[in-house]
C-alpha cells in the first residue's frame, strides 16, 4: 500500500457556501452512492444539499447527536463522514461515510475515519463507535477491518433499501483499542 500523505487528508466542518461543490460530487457518484446510502434519491439539487449542510451546521451549534465533517483531498471535497446515533449516557456512536467514485481506492476513507476515531474518541469522549455496513458492501467492511474494527455479528436484515432487506455486519471500535493503535 501506498503511504497516505496526512497533510492532504483534512476534515472539515459542515458550511453552506460548499452546497453546490457537495451536490455535484454527489451527483456525479449517484448510481454508486444509492446503492448503500438511503438519502441519495432525495438528494435532487444543490437546494438539497444546502439544506443538509445547514441542517448539521445548527446541529453543531445545538449539541446534535450527530457530529458530521467534509473530506478534502489537497483542498479538494471528496466526500462526508460522520458519528451519528451519538448516546451520551451510553457513549457510544455510528460511523457513516461516503466518498465520490473519483476518490475511491487510494485510502483516503481510511485516514479519513482515522481522523473522525481520533475526535470520537478525543473530543467528544465515546468509549464506543461502531459501523453498520451491508455483508455484500465489500469496500466499506474492508475500511472497517482496515481499521481494526472488531466484527460483532450479521444483523439480519439490517439494512432497507430500494424496496430491499439486505444483512448487514456489525463491527465496533472501543476507545482503548484505539488508543492501541495509535
Ligand atoms: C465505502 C467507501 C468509502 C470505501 O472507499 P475506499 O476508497 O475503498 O476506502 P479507502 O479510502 O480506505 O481505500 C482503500 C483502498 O485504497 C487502497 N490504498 C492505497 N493506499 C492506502 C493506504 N495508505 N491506506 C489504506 N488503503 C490504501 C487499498 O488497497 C484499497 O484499495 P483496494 O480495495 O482496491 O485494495 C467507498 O467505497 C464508498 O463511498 N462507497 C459508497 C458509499 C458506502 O457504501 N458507504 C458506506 C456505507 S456503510
Amino acid at each position: 500500500m501506498t503511504a497516505v500523505d496526512q497533510k492532504r487528508v483534512a476534515l472539515l466542518p459542515p458550511d453552506v457556501a460548499d452546497a453546490e461543490r457537495l451536490f455535484a460530487l454527489i451527483d456525479e457518484s449517484r448510481e454508486t452512492l444509492r446503492a448503500w446510502l438511503p438519502w441519495v434519491d432525495a438528494t435532487r439539487n444543490a437546494e438539497d444539499s444546502r439544506q443538509f449542510l445547514a441542517g448539521v451546521a445548527e446541529g453543531a451549534r445545538s449539541g446534535s447527536a450527530c457530529a458530521s465533517w467534509l473530506i478534502a483531498r489537497d483542498g479538494e471535497l471528496a466526500g462526508c463522514i460522520d458519528i451519528h446515533g451519538i448516546s451520551k449516557p451510553h457513549r457510544s456512536g455510528f460511523l457513516g461515510y461516503w466518498l465520490a467514485d473519483r476518490f475511491v481506492g487510494g485510502g483516503l476513507m481510511s485516514e479519513a475515519a482515522a481522523l473522525a476515531l481520533d475526535t470520537g474518541f478525543g473530543a467528544l469522549e465515546l468509549n464506543r463507535i461502531a459501523i453498520v455496513a451491508g455483508v455484500a458492501n465489500a469496500r466499506s467492511r474492508a475500511v472497517a477491518e482496515r481499521l481494526g474494527f472488531v466484527r460483532e455479528g450479521v444483523q439480519r436484515d439490517g439494512l432497507h433499501l430500494h424496496g430491499r432487506y439486505h444483512d448487514a455486519c456489525q463491527y465496533s471500535m472501543l476507545a482503548g483499542d484505539w488508543r492501541g493503535r495509535r
